[in-house]
């Protein structure tokens, strides 16, 4: 049986390679209600079927315009968020709006239409592990988040998990851990150093770089989102992730090395306030109750795949590029 679904941030780096992959892999039509913030691009969504496809220029956080596109939806999988921890550490206010107004807003929505409802959240609700911890993330860690975005990030699943509990929403939740892949916009950290050695800048460490993040290909979230949505029991939480945990220091050196460069040729530059020491998602729950595995390849043949995306579509990333380092420029990262 087809779907709609209603897929908020599908412009975003996640939620459109969500939206490729449901409208790929399965029959189901989408809308995407995308406020079309600097993280937004139409350009995400450029090719794909129009006949399945409606894009809805809009705000989360707008009562209305949610109630009517939850109203017309068999579920909604919610992915916008203000996503960034350097952002919302220079200015906490939007992740505060959009990832909690944002996040009740449309659980009121799907709580009166009673809509099935899959929430898209982060490890970093969990705060870090120590580096030399041989102990990973369970459904089970208590919440401990460092950041304003993990911060609003965490109220956001507690909100989730209330309407499941006092008003019976249909709702999943995921915790997954650090993606990369297409479409990513290029304040992150591994587009950011690919798109500094393609304009010739060496790339930028915070601190001593040994912070460990665990790394999932951005399609292999879309495939465990999907599992979750037709499988998953409602009212439990599911933590997603690929055994990819690197240090940054790794990273940086893999990307200099894939680029022809000397994997030395980078500047360590000043460190993020309250940065997080390491990331590790134990995924036992969703490979085992639901069957889910990652089927994308290794992380070098993504990270070398991501590299050749970034070299043949420059015409996406290059509008973003000058701004944001800029910004960087001004806290000396
Ligand atoms: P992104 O910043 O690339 O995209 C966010 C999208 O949400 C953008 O298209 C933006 O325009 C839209 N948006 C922002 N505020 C909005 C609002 N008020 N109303 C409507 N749309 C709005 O983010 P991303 O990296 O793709 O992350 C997507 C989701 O996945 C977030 O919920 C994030 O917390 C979660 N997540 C991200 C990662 C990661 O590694 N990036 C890992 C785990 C979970
Ligand atoms: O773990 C999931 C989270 O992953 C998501 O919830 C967030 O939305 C997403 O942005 C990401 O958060 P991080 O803070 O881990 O990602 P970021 O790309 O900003 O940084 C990754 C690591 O690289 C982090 O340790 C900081 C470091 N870094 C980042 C930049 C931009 C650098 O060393 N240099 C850089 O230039």
């Amino acid at each position: 049986m087809t779907r709609h679904l209603l897929v908020t941030g599908g412009a975003g780096f996640i939620g459109s390679n969500f939206v490729h992959h449901v409208l790929g892999t399965t029959d189901d039509t989408v809308t995407v209600l995308d406020k079309f913030t600097y993280a937004g691009h139409r350009a995400s969504l450029a090719g794909l079927p129009e006949d399945r496809l409606t894009v809805v220029e809009g705000d989360i956080t707008d009562a209305a315009v949610v109630d009517r596109l939850v109203g017309e939806a068999d579920a909604v999988v919610h992915y916008a968020a203000e996503s960034h921890n350097d952002n919302s550490l220079a200015d906490p206010s939007p992740f505060l709006d959009t990832n909690l107004i944002g996040t009740y807003t449309l659980l009121e929505a799907a709580r009166r239409h009673d809509t099935r409802f899959h929430h898209i959240s982060t490890d970093e609700v969990y705060g870090d592990l120590a580096l030399d911890d041989p102990a990973r993330f369970t459904e089970h860690t208590p919440y401990n988040p460092s950041s304003p975005y993990s911060s609003t990030k965490a109220g956001s699943d507690l909100l989730v998990r209330a309407w499941v509990r006092s008003f019976g929403v249909r709702a999943t939740i995921s915790n997954c851990s650090n993606n990369y892949g297409p479409r990513q916009h290029v304040e992150k950290f591994i587009p950011r150093q690919i798109t500094n050695l393609i304009d010739g800048i060496r790339p930028r460490l915070y601190g001593a770089g040994l912070n460990v993040r665990d790394w999932i290909h951005a399609d292999d979230h879309s495939s465990a989102v999907l599992t979750i949505l037709a499988d998953g029991t409602i009212g439990e939480t599911y933590l997603i992730g690929a055994d990819g945990e690197k240090s940054n220091k790794d990273v940086v050196e893999q990307i200099l090395t894939l680029m022809g460069h000397d994997a030395g040729d980078y500047d360590h530059v000043t460190d993020r306030a309250g940065h997080d020491l390491r990331y590790a998602i134990d995924s036992t729950k969703l490979r085992t109750e639901l069957g889910w595995t990652p089927s994308y390849g290794s992380f070098d043949t993504g990270l070398a795949a991501t590299i050749d995306w970034y070299r043949e579509n420059e015409d996406w990333w290059r509008p973003q590029k000058a701004a944001t380092e800029a910004k960087y420029a001004a806290t000396g990262q």
